[in-house]
């Protein structure tokens, strides 16, 4: 029988108004990037469909900030995005983008369908408006306090700190977010979808799915528990999907709106760019196509609630499968968000260590089930102590044991013992294992049962004893070099979803062709006898503490930079006046144990004292420091430094390997402001 079975898989579409952190990485790409890699393996016909989220106020809300337009915050984000998935070996088959013409015109229709149909209805409501900017305050437009939580900072349409959903009109104390003008309340006509009534056919349709994660159906309960309602669909905004009809000027379409649409109309252009216009049809019209959105935990009620009622609504379309949403990673216990200062950037870490390495330690602690924690020490653990050590270990003492022993060709398999039996099998269960884990979504512990037959081979290398062997039995030894061969292609296979480099270069060494690949082969791993070997190489070279170091600091640039920096350097006197630059008195300094570099100093600024950690202790003797006044910067978050706590940052100059803090010229009181 002939299997019609298709995948749609798809990414949540990132906004185009911030570079990707490896939290967006962990949470929706790197997950899809494997199953979709693992799938095609199998033989599955899949595509995989992404592309950047060029609307919302989150846009323009940038490009006002940085006195530019809105087009030209999506280029530099959707290019420099785009690149940073390259790099991580992301591979979309098409990475489109929003503001494209085919995606105006397929939310245009959607929205005329919906229209037509008599479903969508228009509603006069109250709305936040500036007068001075003379503009409605949609969505992130405004600012004020949460009437949930208290956070003064909540966004118009999310408080980032207790994650509800929020309106503009629910902020307490709202005012503008771009000039702090407190705004009126004014009303305005807009679409609106009627999700309300989509409530029992959406229940339905979910009691038909098994095998949803919990933390998605527990998210998708409370919402159900509460009442779906009627959710506005249009914004007066001059950015984003013109409302397609007369006498809406000035209004756009919702950007939850418009954004899950641009899947589709992604789908259309990648079947377009292939020759083949209609065969996006094939993927979503068609019930032989399992529809799977990957996306992080915040995208999760708009993929499994108001996205699938706006299918159902215009009917014709498959609905979701599945939707394996992730939990959050977070970097010393802290959410990655650009407003909070926190986060790794995707573009900073693959400039630094090899796409594999990241790609590796971002699997083995995914977000699947809770929020995970990644840190740099634990990416050198896992590139050292787990794929040099233990996958890279095996590649190379074998390779290395043919070329010294066997003219580094592939010795002939003269003999089949039990343990090389057990292992062929053991081999072949994990293969079957792993796949049917990553088919769960389960890819933390796929990648788990996978490191798990590098360490069987390795256990069967030592206790084979190659390095004896070679001196009684040259053929007895020559076949056991032939199994190790035969397993490092089948970790090749077995890997090869979560680090495609390696599994390239492992192949290579081996010269099987690797288009042809597929899941089966590790099972079967059959290489030609008495073939040469390629040449070896190192497969994940160690990852030294100097070179985690950097990237520790790199981090905290990141965090303590003023975010708001534009790309030419430039930062505007308002962003200088954010830091606040006193002077300090030294009153007690001390090494930090087990650190070179770090010196805890107790201050006085003003009447306050305060703790820093600073990394200067090769520069400075702690007690020449006691009694002297120095310049810090007094209003920087707090952070860790081997586990002490740093409530600021001191200034000093530094020139190739002089380091000089900057001080005052005189006497002045601790706590004087430096400007
Ligand atoms: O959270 C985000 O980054 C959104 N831009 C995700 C959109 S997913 C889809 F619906 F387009
Ligand atoms: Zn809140």
């Amino acid at each position: 029988m002939q299997n019609n079975q298709r995948y749609l898989v798809t990414a949540a579409l990132p906004y185009a108004n911030n570079h990707l952190h490896i939290g967006h990485i962990a949470g929706a790409y790197l997950p899809p990037d494997i199953y979709v890699r693992y799938m095609r393996m199998k033989g599955e016909d899949v595509i995989f469909i992404c592309g950047s989220d060029e609307h919302g106020t989150a846009i323009e809300m940038a490009a006002i900030q940085e006195g530019i337009q809105p087009r030209e915050i999506i280029d530099r984000y959707h290019f420099s995005n785009k690149k940073a998935f390259e790099d991580l070996r992301i591979d979309f088959d098409i990475y489109s983008r929003t503001s494209n013409e085919v995606h105006h015109k397929t939310a245009q229709e959607f929205f005329l369908n919906l229209h037509e149909k008599g479903i969508l209805f228009t509603k006069s409501e109250k709305q936040l408006y500036s007068e001075k900017e003379k503009r409605f305050l949609a969505d992130r437009f405004v600012t004020g306090t949460c009437p949930n939580c208290g956070y003064e900072n909540a966004r118009g349409d999310e408080c980032e700190n207790c994650g509800s959903n929020l309106s503009p009109l629910e902020l307490i104390n709202p005012r503008s977010k771009i000039t702090g003008d407190t705004p009126v309340v004014k009303e305005s006509t807009h679409f609106h979808f009627p999700l309300d009534k989509y409530q029992e056919k959406l229940e339905e349709w979910l009691k038909s799915k098994n095998g949803w994660k919990q933390n998605v159906m527990n998210y998708i309960k409370g919402w159900m528990k509460t009442g779906l309602k009627e959710r506005a669909i249009t914004r007066d905004l001059e950015w984003g999907v013109k409302v397609p009809l007369e006498g809406y000027d000035g209004k756009v379409l919702y950007v939850w709106f418009d954004a899950p649409i641009g899947y589709i109309s992604a789908t259309k252009e990648l079947f377009e760019l292939r020759g083949d216009a209609d065969g996006w049809k094939r993927y979503w019209l068609d019930n032989d196509t399992k529809l799977i959105h990957f996306i992080g935990k915040d995208n999760i009620v708009f993929h499994t609630i108001i996205f699938p009622a706006m299918l159902m609504a215009h009917g014709g379309f498959i609905l979701p499968e599945n939707v394996p949403a992730n939990e959050f990673l977070n970097i010393g216990g802290q959410k990655q968000s650009k407003s909070r200062g926190t986060g790794i950037l995707v573009k900073d870490i693959v400039a630094k260590f090899s796409a594999d390495s990241v790609r590796y330690a971002l699997a083995a602690s995914l977000p699947e089930n809770r929020d995970s924690e990644f840190s740099w020490e634990d990416l050198q653990a896992r590139n050292n102590n787990e794929l040099a050590a233990i996958l890279g270990n095996f590649v190379n003492r074998t390779v290395v044991f043919a070329k010294n022993k066997f003219g580094n060709k592939i010795a002939d398999r003269t003999e089949s013992t039990p343990e090389s039996e057990d292992l062929f099998r053991y081999v072949s269960s994990q293969a079957e294992l792993t796949g049917k884990l990553i088919e769960e979504f389960r890819i933390k512990d796929a990648l788990s049962e996978a490191m798990n037959v590098a360490r069987a081979a390795n256990k069967y290398f030592n206790d084979t004893e190659p390095w004896k062997l070679i001196k009684t039995d040259k053929e007895k030894c020559g076949s056991i070099i032939n199994d190790c061969l035969r397993v490092c292609f089948s970790l090749a296979v077995i890997f090869r979803p979560f680090i495609p480099g390696a599994s390239d270069k492992i192949l290579g060494i081996l010269g099987i062709d690797t288009a042809s690949i597929t899941w089966k082969d590790a099972s079967n791993p059959a290489i030609p006898a008495g073939a040469e070997l390629g040449e070896n190489m190192i497969l994940f070279p160690l990852i030294e503490d100097e070179e985690i170091k950097p990237a520790e600091k790199q981090k905290e640039e990141v965090t303590s930079s003023a975010e708001d920096k534009t790309e030419d350097g430039l930062i505007t006197i308002d962003d200088f006046r954010k830091v606040q630059f006193k002077v300090a008195e030294v009153l007690e300094c001390e090494k930090v144990e087990n650190s070179r570099k770090l010196l805890k100093l107790r201050l006085k600024v003003g009447d306050k004292e305060k703790q820093i950690v600073s990394g200067i202790s090769e520069y400075y003797k702690p007690e020449e420091l006691i009694g002297r006044l120095i310049i810090v910067v007094d209003n920087l978050k707090p952070s860790k430094l081997m586990g002490i706590e740093s409530h600021g940052m001191l200034l000093a100059a530094k020139s190739g390997k002089e380091l000089k803090l900057v001080t005052v010229d005189g006497n002045i009181a601790p706590g004087a402001e430096v400007n």
